[in-house]
């Protein structure tokens, strides 16, 4: 039985791309047949947001890969979800593993710019993961809890926020989650809103998967009942990533 909750697929391009490969993606998108009811945004690198959302036709949105926890100020390099805005681009990406893992970003760093990016008006596609040592410990339901609740609690419209389940291990290894292996994390963390938010939220938050997803491993992952679609790396910088907008149809 499938869910009511719209499929929503996000590519992350990560720090990737120029404006001839990018500008070619766009086209491969812009001209495809992609299911109309799927949700589908790209993360664009800050420098290129303005060229993305310009490009891009309407029917696709479009996030940031990060921003900061206040609108404006003297934090170099950073941006802010209001110049997000600005370009015209809907959404954001918050508390990816690289952001946790590589530049060190902490559950309250995360939650408090998920709550400035929400008070802000963007979307929030919040990822959370546990790392294969974790995993391995047994620690896995606890890590993505933990992740949740920190997150959970800068909240108030769960309608704008989509979350992401992203096993570290599963990130840019070609070790995808089996269907088995994600579901299981999915219901769980779908139970915990239950428990934590409410049953309303449980039902209808977009719970996405992550991690070495591909055209050719979508149509049985996407096919689990509490795997509302996906977030892709590699395979979003390919007309691959068709497909797996397409994983449902
Ligand atoms: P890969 O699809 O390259 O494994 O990356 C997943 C990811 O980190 C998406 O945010």
């Amino acid at each position: 039985i499938m869910s009511s909750r719209t499929f929503f697929v996000g590519g992350n391009w990560k720090m990737n791309g120029d404006k001839k490969s990018l500008g070619d993606l766009i086209t491969t998108l812009n001209t495809a047949s992609l299911n109309d009811e799927t949700e589908v945004v790209c993360g664009a690198p800050t420098v290129y947001l303005d060229f993305a959302r310009s490009n891009l036709d309407a029917r696709i949105g479009v996030a940031a890969q990060n921003c900061y926890k206040v609108a404006k100020g003297a934090f170099t390099g950073e941006i802010s979800p209001v110049m997000i805005k600005d370009c015209g681009v809907e959404w954001v990406i918050l508390g990816h593993s690289e952001r946790r893992h590589v530049f060190g970003e902490s559950d309250e760093l995360i939650g408090q710019k998920v709550a400035h990016a929400l008070e802000s008006g963007l979307g929030v596609i919040a990822c959370i993961g546990e790392k294969l040592e974790e995993r391995e410990a047994g620690t896995t339901e606890e890590v993505v809890y933990a992740q949740t609740q920190a997150i959970a609690d800068n909240v108030k419209d769960w309608s704008k926020v989509v979350l992401a389940y992203e096993p570290v291990w599963a990130i840019g290894t070609g070790k995808t989650a089996s269907p088995e292996q994600a579901q299981e994390v999915h219901e769980k963390l779908r139970e915990w809103m239950k428990a934590n938010v409410s049953e309303a939220v449980a039902d209808s938050v977009r719970i996405i998967y992550g991690g070495s997803v591909t055209g050719a491993n979508c149509k049985e992952l996407g096919s689990q009942n509490d795997v509302d679609g996906f977030l892709v790396g590699g395979a979003s910088l390919k007309p691959e990533f068709v497909d797996i907008i397409n994983a449902r149809a």
